[in-house]
């Protein structure tokens, strides 16, 4: 293991999580990696760890440059464990070093480990530090996405260690954006924000407002590949996620008991098709909920179909709104529909939670007792093609 230079004096030290599958929740199916970075100077510096199961790997990263006793400073950009996790273990081998977190860092880090024998100097936004012939500037950015959030800038670098924003949930032997496909950078970047970052979008603007007048060569985030070239594009993508813009696209989520809520589901579809709208269907048999997520940060039109089991809305799709619900997709054209025996109510728990995110829902429920008969399909086609039209296309 060893590190790898990403500037002159500037190395990654983190570690590469292959095989992980599940990140509380998010399946993360290509891996990811838990980036810190070493800044030899005058005095050498540490910038976030990894998590415990990846200490020794990043241990030995910082090893094949200098022994770890050496660090001055360390700094922790956020408290959540997956960077914040070695940090027991670096402060024990380098006792002397400071510790630089944010004002909420300092109180985070306290609730997490024992911190009383650590030397901490919490730091304001705004505030910077001389480490030689390089000066670190400290800017928070609270609830993007914990309260503790901070990133460094490094003006004679032009480097930006943003932590998790930026971000992808992406294992790669190959450092940085240009090595990698752009197609999967971007995916596991827009799928990264759809699952981590979309509730916190008015904190994205004010983060890339302070970040603006910042000249970046480069951003190195906490996960995934470095972005070296494309940068104004991924700040670019940041704002129009976080503007809530949509694709003129469709998405239908569903699933089925006997299959007469996938028959409607069809059925909307082939509407959005033959108005020309591109659509993605996702059954929640098979697909899963943090995929589809990314496919609604995308999307102007959302329809989330159910069959009734015991007055609710089946447990995959009471998943799915549990999640979306905390996620707080904005600026959506919702349908909600499905099948029910004896009791619509529980399509109502669907309309329910999209009211409560304010999409528009032109449509009340659409729904059919039992099995859609010809007639019923026919209604609902020119429902949905009515309301599209009404709508407009882009
Ligand atoms: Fe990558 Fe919020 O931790």
């Amino acid at each position: 293991m060893k590190g790898k230079a990403i500037k002159d004096g500037i190395y990654w030290v983190g570690a590469i999580d292959w095989n992980i599958r599940d990140f509380h929740g998010y399946k993360t199916a290509r891996g990811t990696s838990y980036n810190a970075y070493l800044i030899m100077d005058q005095k050498k510096v540490l910038v976030d760890t990894v998590k415990t199961t990846h200490t020794e790997e990043m241990l030995d990263r910082i090893k094949s440059i200098i022994d770890p006793k050496e660090i001055d400073i360390v700094i922790s950009n956020h408290v959540e464990m997956d960077h914040s996790g070695s940090l027991p273990d670096i402060m024990k081998i380098a006792p002397d070093a400071t510790l630089i977190t944010s004002t909420n860092g300092e109180k985070g880090l306290a609730e997490h480990y024992d911190t009383s024998k650590w030397n901490i100097k919490a730091v304001k936004s705004g505030e910077s530090i001389n480490i030689g012939k390089r000066n670190i500037n400290f800017v928070h950015i609270p609830m993007l996405h914990w309260p503790d959030s901070m990133v460094c800038f490094i003006p004679e670098e032009k480097l930006l260690l943003p932590n998790d924003a930026f971000g992808q949930h992406l294992a790669s032997e190959y450092l940085f954006n240009d090595q990698n496909p752009n197609d999967i950078v971007m995916e596991e970047a827009s799928k990264y924000y759809a699952n981590i970052v979309y509730p916190f979008g008015v904190q994205v603007k004010k983060a890339i407002d302070a970040l603006s007048n910042l000249d970046i060569d480069m951003i190195a985030p906490g996960h995934g590949v470095l972005w070296r070239t494309n940068i104004s594009n991924i700040l670019r993508k940041y704002s129009y996620w976080a503007n809530h813009d949509n694709s003129n696209k469709a998405l239908i989520i569903y699933d089925s008991m006997w299959g007469s809520t996938e028959i409607i589901a069809n059925t909307i579809k082939s509407s959005f098709e033959e108005n020309d709208i591109p659509v993605v269907q996702r059954s929640l048999k098979t697909s899963h909920i943090s995929d589809i997520m990314a496919d609604i940060l995308e999307s102007k039109y959302v329809a989330i179909g159910s069959p009734v089991l015991n007055n609710q809305v089946l447990p995959s799709i009471a998943s799915l709104l549990t999640y979306m619900k905390g996620l707080k997709p904005k600026n959506k054209i919702g349908f909600a529909f499905g099948s029910y025996g004896w009791n619509p109510a529980g399509i109502k728990e669907i309309e329910s939670v999209m009211s409560g995110l304010k999409w528009d829902l032109p449509l009340s429920q659409i729904d059919t007792k039992y099995r859609p008969g010809k007639d019923d399909l026919v209604g609902i086609k020119e429902n949905i093609d009515t309301t599209i039209k009404s709508v407009g296309i882009d």
